[in-house]
């Protein structure tokens, strides 16, 4: 009775002994199943909950700007001074002296190894260079001295100076072009010469204004903007109307407008071409809304294809 009992209390601990170690083995087992079985079917990994959803490709610089806080534009601030405005009657002698070494880019013009090579024709092609923002704009403010940035063959400057004569009023056209045109512009303006490999778009600039007959009142300031619009700066050279025209991407636009607004003398209108752009992410409007039109808390206005500021509303 006594063997029969110990040889169940000995079956019962060896079952215990097998029993211990195999439990373990089962629990690790479920766990590791229940674990990978849950990591294999939770749902992929969410985004915080507060992420914003990106922004559509196309706008999503706009918006990065856009959402840009004033206080943190001040790095973008230009505060450049300009020197005492010389008065607008000595602006284009001095231009001459300076620039030209006192001779007029017009005497001895054409010259005979270029001449054959000029066209000379009554059509300049341009880029809405007879929209009505030109005559809205010199009824308005009655400009004694435009500054035109990015002229190309001379159709605004021509333009504006044919508006001018018939207001009865007596403006000086600075261009500032480098002449050099754009990377690839030749393939929609084949018609104009090269020489050496150089194209003629400064010669053929100066022809036209010969040919429109307006050379007493529009002269070139050939280079580029940049360094153009600092000397005017620095010299004392401040305009009544301000055109930008030329480079239409993002930095361009925006050191453009930024040193044309220098030279802005008080009271003064600065507006410039192809708002709508597409270009480089539509440049320009990006340059304009959304950091110009910040950092001097102004709306800008348009007008056609143009924008437009009047100095006079800028506080
Ligand atoms: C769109 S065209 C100007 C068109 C002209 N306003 C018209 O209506 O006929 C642009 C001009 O800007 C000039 N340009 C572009 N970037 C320039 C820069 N950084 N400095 C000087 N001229 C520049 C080019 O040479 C070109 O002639």
């Amino acid at each position: 009775m006594k063997t029969e009992h110990n040889k169940k209390l000995s079956v019962t601990n060896t079952i215990v002994k097998i029993a211990k170690p195999a439990s373990y083995f089962i629990f690790l087992l479920l766990t590791y199943t229940l674990g990978y079985l849950s990591h294999s079917f939770s749902p992929p990994s969410l985004p915080p909950p507060n992420f914003p959803p990106p922004p559509p490709p196309e706008t999503s610089s706009i918006l990065r700007f856009s959402v840009i806080d004033t206080t943190e534009l001040a790095s973008f601030r230009v505060t450049t001074q300009c020197s005492d405005p010389i008065p607008p009657e000595k602006i284009y002698r001095e231009l001459i002296d300076r620039i030209f070494n006192g001779t007029s880019p017009f005497t001895d013009f054409p010259q005979p190894h270029v001449a054959e090579k000029l066209l000379r024709s009554k059509k300049v092609r341009g880029w809405g260079s007879n929209g009505a923002v030109f005559e809205n704009l010199i009824r308005k403010v009655n400009p004694r001295i435009i500054v035109e940035v990015g002229t190309f063959l001379g159709a605004s400057a021509i333009h504006m100076a044919e508006l001018t004569q018939r207001l009865g009023l007596k403006t000086q056209i600075f261009c500032i072009d480098d002449f050099r045109g754009w990377a690839g512009f030749r393939d929609d303006f084949k018609n104009i010469a090269m020489l050496n490999g150089d194209v003629l778009l400064y010669h053929q600039f100066l022809q036209n204004v010969v040919t429109f007959n307006q050379t007493g009142s529009v002269l070139p300031v050939p280079f580029s903007s940049g360094s153009a619009l600092a000397k005017l700066c620095e010299w004392g050279v401040l305009a009544d109307l301000v055109e930008i025209d030329a480079g239409h991407d993002f930095l361009s636009a925006w050191a453009d407008i930024n040193r044309g607004f220098r030279i802005l003398r008080p009271g003064g209108v600065i507006f410039g071409h192809d708002y709508f752009t597409a270009a480089d992410n539509r440049g320009v409007r990006r340059a304009m809304v959304d950091l110009i039109a910040k950092i001097h808390r102004f709306k800008v206005k348009i007008d056609g294809q143009h924008w437009v500021i009047d100095s006079t509303y800028i506080h």
